[in-house]
């Protein structure tokens, strides 16, 4: 189905893809930016950062371009993708990412994990940076070993940087109890909002660009309710585009209007 949409509207790739973009492809909005920046900020100062936004507003995307732009001879990324694996899971995956391998005593873990951070630096030179996505998944248990982990001032001696990627619920989990210690060496706090209707508006274009079509393939219309219902978080605002292509296709029409977009609002509330 979709190569024979891609040939009608000459196409070179598939449109609003799943397949994770390079780092010089991506759309630069606001958020984006702004993310991009603290995160790297957060990395070259060996601060703690807390990134979080609505699901699909683009955090792990941000994330990996900030990575992407850091000299990887001077940087060693930790990527935790799902934190919710214990305690343990969590300093077994530092150890073993440095290239040690763990220790199944957990007090030893705890330490193995401390060493191989502080060697990491003090032997190879490079500054590990331990990036924790889906950070509101944590159990109370593995935010409490984060903040062991953190157990210091975090500043530009702490031999690391800790990111920590979430959720809104993870700003509010943060502030209770034993984790307010956490919470206080937050250097960096970015939220990162939904793109606003102009940048949707050019966030469609720059992926039907990156598809092979520099003309508007979408009606301004079209745009506006892809955007009012995607609320401008770049996942939706990728799955209605390609449905509303889908429907202009279907309906053989040379552009995507408001009632093609329309249908893909329709069955996008529907299974809602
Ligand atoms: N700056 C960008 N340029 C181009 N595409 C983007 C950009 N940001 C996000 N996207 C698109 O939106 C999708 C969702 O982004 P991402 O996976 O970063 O969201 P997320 O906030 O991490 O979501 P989740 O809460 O589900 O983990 C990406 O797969 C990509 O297709
Ligand atoms: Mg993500």
């Amino acid at each position: 189905m979709i190569d024979r949409v891609q040939a009608f509207y000459g196409l070179e790739r598939p449109p609003f893809g799943r397949a994770s973009l390079a780092p010089g492809m991506l759309h630069k909005h606001a958020s984006h930016n702004e993310a991009v920046a603290r995160i790297t900020w957060c990395i070259t100062n060996h601060a703690l950062g807390v990134v979080t936004g609505e699901v699909g507003a683009g955090k792990t995307v941000a994330l990996r371009a900030a990575i992407a732009g850091l000299d990887a001879a001077r940087y060693t990324p930790i990527y935790i993708p799902n934190p919710a694996i214990g305690m343990r899971g969590l300093y077994e995956a530092i150890v073993a990412t440095l290239g040690g391998s763990p220790s199944y005593r957990t007090a030893s873990l705890m330490a193995q994990a401390n060493d191989a951070l502080a060697a990491e630096v003090a032997e190879r030179g490079r500054v590990p940076v331990i990036v924790l996505d889906e950070s509101h998944l944590l159990a109370h248990e593995e935010l409490d070993a984060v903040r062991m982990i953190t157990n210091c001032e975090m500043d530009s001696t702490t031999p690391f940087a800790v990111l920590m990627i979430g959720q809104p619920t993870l700003r509010k989990k943060m502030k209770l109890g034993v984790l307010a210690a956490l919470d206080q060496r937050i250097a960096v706090r970015c939220q990162m909002l939904p793109m606003d209707l102009e940048e949707t508006d050019s966030y469609v274009k720059h992926h039907t660009k990156l598809a092979g079509r520099t003309d508007a393939l979408f009606t301004d219309d079209a745009i506006h309710m892809i955007h009012t219902t995607g609320r401008g978080l770049p996942r939706a605002v990728n799955n209605l585009a390609l449905q509303s292509l889908i429907a202009a296709f279907t309906a053989e029409k040379s552009l995507v209007d408001e009632a093609s977009a329309r249908i893909a609002v329709n069955e996008y509330l529907a299974t809602d």
